[in-house]
């Protein structure tokens, strides 16, 4: 979320951040293995919302590799 935020890219977001909402879910195109491994509140999150496997919250999805190819979308850009 922050990347997207400072690259100026609008992420719909209700919890602020916490990882609860849901709304920040982004589909992960490319650089899947450079993000932050998710952990069990993030996979419980999106299942009980219905996400695709190639879906992650953004809040809670770091970037551990800087200089990794990395492309996300969203159904609302
Ligand atoms: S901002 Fe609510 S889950 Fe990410």
């Amino acid at each position: 979320m922050a990347c997207c935020l400072a690259a100026g890219l609008p992420v719909a977001s209700s919890c602020s951040g916490r990882g609860s909402c849901s709304l920040c879910r982004v589909r992960v195109l490319r650089g899947w293995d450079a993000l932050s491994p998710m952990d069990g509140h993030e996979l419980e999150v999106l299942l009980r919302n219905g996400a695709a496997p190639d879906e992650r919250l953004s809040c809670q999805a770091r970037v551990t590799d800087v200089q990794a190819d990395i492309a996300i979308t969203t159904g609302y850009w």
